[in-house]
């Protein structure tokens, strides 16, 4: 059965406990790691996750129910189960509280002993299969998450199915909100790493201190906060991708640790002199222009190369306009019945967009909530995006030749294709008509230009 190569851990300072409980688990296809007491347990548990802690409650260096709160906290992912002297069921009621799986009384009988624990194991996989479940569900999502049909994201997209089981390392770059995470995330989910972790690190949200030992952990000790060993992120993104999310905020002392890292594929935890190999795919992400960081000697040279082996780069909204109208329908497929007007769709169209998709959604959003119908309309929207709207520059322009109605409704179409790339279906959304007056409207314009 595939649950038993995770191992049961257990935590016991009598020798003889510890073999008894070994034989038998092993007699039984579980495989054991022992320990004598708590935190050479907790120290297990960083190294390797464990479906089953087997734990006595009272033991020489750190207790059973010490050892049950830490792994409560850190390895969520363990069952606990206490083992308690006959006699001392209160001390094992209080550990349930404390969110142990179930308890066992010494002596420890035999056939008790494999249910329990057996029930554990099972209930402990049945988590992980969810877990599991869900992950490949998101794998399913990242792909068509990411919304665009405009030529730059289809290259995008080219891009990201041909580097997927490369071992490259990429660096993606891209204006704030313009999808970087989500690139970063399709690029995992297309690749053989698929079931194993994704880990995002933000090197700009961590404060510069912790983020060494975050990136490569520690041992106990290693600093007066130190208290027990840590996997850092490198070792939990083992197998899988890690992405080090605006990597330009990367101080230069771990530059050059993370160079060392990339080129040796080891790390050291903090603290420690061994070296851990490491099975990793880096993605780096950044909003700024790396190149100049290096130029300005605040990005070292040698690792821009090593993490730029293909870049992704991604487009502004506003250089994909015609990308709009289907992240806004994407966007208010969350809020059920909501659709927008004609003209406040053409608004957004018009907008310059900052702040890129993000901005849109926040802005759809905005106007999802405060509408009163169920059509957003150009009061929905934000002043910024109303005064910059395409409508007054297209009156104004207009209003400077003083043109006839019908001219510059002919003009205002002419505009609208040109900025669908042609696109009729589009353009008569945004106009607002359906596509046979489209097409009505078009021969009118062919026949006065003939004419
Ligand atoms: N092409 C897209 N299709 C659909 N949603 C998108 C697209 N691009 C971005 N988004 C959405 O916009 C938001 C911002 O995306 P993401 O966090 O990936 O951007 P980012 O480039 O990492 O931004 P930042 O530089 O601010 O961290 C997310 O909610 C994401 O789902
Ligand atoms: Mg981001």
């Amino acid at each position: 059965m595939p649950y038993h190569n995770v191992p049961v851990l257990i935590v016991d300072d009598d020798p003889d406990m510890r073999t008894l409980l070994q034989d038998i688990l092993e007699d039984h296809q579980y495989r054991v790691l022992l320990a004598q007491e708590g935190q050479e347990g907790l120290n297990h548990l960083a190294n390797e996750p464990c479906s089953v802690i087997l734990t006595d409650l009272r033991m020489k260096g750190m207790a059973g129910l010490e050892l049950l709160n830490q792994a409560v906290k850190e390895f969520p992912q363990s069952n606990v189960i206490i083992m308690t002297a006959f006699g001392t069921v209160e001390s094992a009621v209080e550990a349930m509280k404390h969110g142990a799986y179930d308890y066992l009384t010494k002596p420890i009988k035999t056939d008790e002993l494999l249910v329990t624990v057996d029930k554990a194991m099972k209930e402990a996989s049945l988590r992980r299969e969810v877990a599991d479940l869900r992950r490949q569900v998101t794998r399913e999502f990242a792909f068509s998450q990411i919304i665009g049909k405009s030529k730059p994201m289809r290259e995008v997209f080219d891009l990201i199915r041909r580097v997927a089981n490369t071992k490259s390392n990429i660096l993606i770059t891209g204006e704030s909100g313009t999808g970087k995470e989500l690139v970063a995330r399709a690029i995992h989910y297309n690749s053989e790493r698929r079931q194993n972790p994704f880990v995002p690190v933000n090197c700009a949200a961590i404060p510069e201190l912790l983020l060494e030992s975050e990136l490569f952990g520690h041992v106990k000790g290693a600093f007066t906060d130190a208290k027990v060993d840590k996997r850092g992120l490198f070792e939990e993104s083992q197998t899988g991708t890690l992405l080090l999310d605006e990597i330009s905020e990367l101080p230069m002392m771990l530059q050059a640790k993370l160079l060392r890292a990339v080129q040796e594929h080891e790390i050291r935890r903090v603290g420690s002199t061994r070296a851990v190999s490491i099975d990793t795919r880096l993605i780096a992400a950044t909003n700024v222009n790396l190149s100049e960081e290096v130029k300005a000697k605040r990005f070292r040279e040698d690792l821009y190369y090593r993490l730029n082996v293909i870049e992704i780069q991604l487009p502004p909204l506003r250089e994909r306009k015609e990308d709009i109208p289907l992240l806004a329908d994407a966007l208010l497929k969350r809020y059920k019945e909501k659709e927008i007007s004609p003209t406040a769709l053409g608004l957004l169209m018009d907008y310059q967009w900052p702040g890129n998709v993000r901005e849109l959604e926040n802005v759809i959003e905005r106007a999802a909530t405060l509408t009163q119908g169920t059509q957003i309309t150009v009061e929905d929207l934000p002043h910024t995006i109303r005064e910059m709207g395409g409508e007054r520059q297209t009156i104004e322009s207009g209003a400077e030749h003083f043109l006839p109605l019908e001219k510059l409704e002919q003009r205002y179409i002419a505009r609208i294709l040109e900025k669908t790339e042609g696109n009729k279906y589009q353009a008569a959304r945004i106009l607002g008509i359906d596509r046979k007056t489209l097409y009505r409207k078009l021969s009118e314009l062919k026949n006065t230009q003939k004419n």
